[in-house]
């Protein structure tokens, strides 16, 4: 049997982590895991539960919680003790929140752990703010994305739009800055590149070219973990 392949995809909001990750999963059959989905469902739970400032309440959420991911037909379903909260994971009032809920190390000891539980299962593509750095510091391939800050934010302007939420790109991108400025200063597991993770600065790229690119790398290990 060949060895089990993790890719992790690291990189600041927008920089276009879950377009591949997700590609990538499909293409390749492998188990995709959206370590900001995890952040994100702590932090609907927390403020549906009217205890977003009361930390040690929400650590005990985390130590407690049902999470289930699924990834099927290039859509990651959300569950929460069983409901689904896939739609309500996503809104800017989450995106606002949930950098201050992901910078409790508490909280992100937790998601490691499960994180890393299911990195044992299977060939997987890990993505977010961490996966190269701390959850899969052994991944076989690293991947930071990078784009420009006028990029990412028109992309998540886009976003909104296709799915009709008000918002203006002036919004998104001051939004997009405070989360950036967060997740790189927060004293655990800051967001930065791994000093063997490959850069891809995708401001100009097409995602096309992009999965060529990784795939690419991805026969490179594959051919040299194969047995002979
Ligand atoms: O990738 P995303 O936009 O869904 O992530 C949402 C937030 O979760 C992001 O602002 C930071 C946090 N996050 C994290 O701290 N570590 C991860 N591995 C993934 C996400």
């Amino acid at each position: 049997m060949s060895k089990k392949i993790v890719v992790a995809i690291d990189g600041p909001a927008g920089s276009g982590k879950s377009t591949i990750a997700k590609a990538l999963a499909q293409k390749l059959g492998f188990v995709y895991l959206d370590t900001g989905a995890m952040y994100r469902a702590i932090t609907y739970l927390a403020i549906s539960k009217s205890i977003l400032n009361e930390i040690p309440e929400i650590i005990e959420l985390a130590r407690n919680i049902d999470l289930k991911l699924s990834f099927e037909n290039g859509i990651t379903r959300v569950f929460v003790d069983g409901v689904e909260v896939t739609e309500n994971i996503r809104t800017p009032e989450i995106n606002s929140k949930v950098s201050d809920i992901s910078r409790i190390p508490e909280i992100r000891q937790e998601m490691v752990r499960i994180q890393r539980s299911l990195g044992q299962k299977g060939n997987l593509v890990a993505e977010g703010r961490d996966t190269t750095t701390v959850v899969f510091p052994d991944a076989d391939l690293k991947i930071f994305l990078t784009a420009a800050l006028e990029e990412r934010a028109k992309r998540r302007f886009l976003e909104y739009q296709e799915k009709g939420q008000v918002t203006s790109l002036e919004e998104v991108k001051k939004s997009i800055e405070n989360r950036d400025y967060i997740d790189s200063h927060r004293e655990v597991s800051p967001l930065k590149k791994a000093d063997d993770a490959v850069e891809i600065d995708t401001t100009f790229m097409t995602v096309g070219k992009e999965q060529e690119i990784i795939l690419n790398k991805i026969e490179e290990i594959k051919k040299q973990t194969e047995p002979q």
